[in-house]
């Protein structure tokens, strides 16, 4: 059995690939969450090369069932659960008048259901652990409104009261629960559902932050890693922003 387990969802790319490899590197053997299995390989191979351990957990976050196969591919893998990362996620880019039905279940499907499942089906296993943390990578979004992202927005500003929620349920079991909250971040998120060239984009960005720098995913990962273990045991419920003073104003 290893000695503390961590599944990170959309750990194939961006954010949730530097979470993987990040808890990695803290000694958690990392189960790989995500819908392709050469990419979800890729990581396994990159935390494997530096001495960790890892291992897949493939599908949809959306799938009814995907939370609780996860869960399941964890305990069978490791025999354990301590520490859940949410990070699937995907973004539109439309007002309430511009999003269709499609765009908004897409949204909210993966970015609250998807999350929720997947949180609920990790309780249990958290809870046999003697405790643990789940953390949500949630958005300035989630914080403040944003113009022209209706559903990302009304997605995020879920996650940030559901981590309250769900803080408040199981504190008093060990089980902690945070969201931390990026402005931009250099990942294909940044760039996707949109005409505008990376220079454009990085541009327009960079005027809202008071740092004047977008990182990339391994700073956020900093901040989930202090999450996930005892550095942080008196924090909970919390959503913590990490944008460069974005959320200041
Ligand atoms: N990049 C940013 O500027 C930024 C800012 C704030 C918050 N975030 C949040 O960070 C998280 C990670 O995004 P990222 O920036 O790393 O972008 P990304 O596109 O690189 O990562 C998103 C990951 O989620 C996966 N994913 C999407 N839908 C899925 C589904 N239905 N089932 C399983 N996996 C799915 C993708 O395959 C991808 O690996 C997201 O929740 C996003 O909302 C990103």
């Amino acid at each position: 059995m290893a000695e503390r387990v961590a599944l990170v969802t959309g750990a194939t790319s961006g954010i949730g690939r530097a979470c993987a490899v990040r808890l990695a590197a803290d000694g958690f053997a990392v189960v790989v969450g995500g819908r392709d299995a050469d990419r979800a390989g890729e990581v396994v191979d990159e935390i494997t090369t530096a001495g960790g351990t890892a291992s897949t957990a493939l599908g949809d976050v959306a799938d009814p069932g995907y939370g609780d196969a996860a869960v399941a591919a964890a305990l069978g893998t490791h025999g354990r659960l301590d520490v859940l990362v949410n990070a699937a996620g995907v973004i539109t880019r439309a007002d309430a008048e511009g999003t269709t039905d499609e765009e908004w279940h897409r949204v909210m499907s993966t970015n609250v259901d998807g999350l929720f499942r997947t949180s609920r089906a990790a309780l249990p296993a958290i809870r046999a652990a003697g405790g643990g943390a789940i953390i949500n990578i949630s958005s300035t979004n989630g914080l403040v409104g944003g113009t022209g992202l209706a559903a990302y927005c009304a997605s995020k500003g879920a996650v940030t009261n559901l981590t309250r929620a769900m803080a408040l349920d199981h504190a008093a079991e060990g089980i902690r629960v945070n969201a931390v909250c990026p402005g931009a971040v250099d990942t294909h998120m940044l760039y996707s559902e949109r005409d505008d060239t990376v220079d454009e984009v990085r541009q327009m960005n960079l005027a809202d932050i008071p740092e004047g720098r977008i990182p990339d995913g391994s700073e956020v990962a900093e901040l989930v890693a202090f999450l996930a273990d005892d550095r942080s045991r008196h924090v909970n419920g919390a959503n913590l922003s990490i944008d460069g003073g974005y959320t200041a104003r």
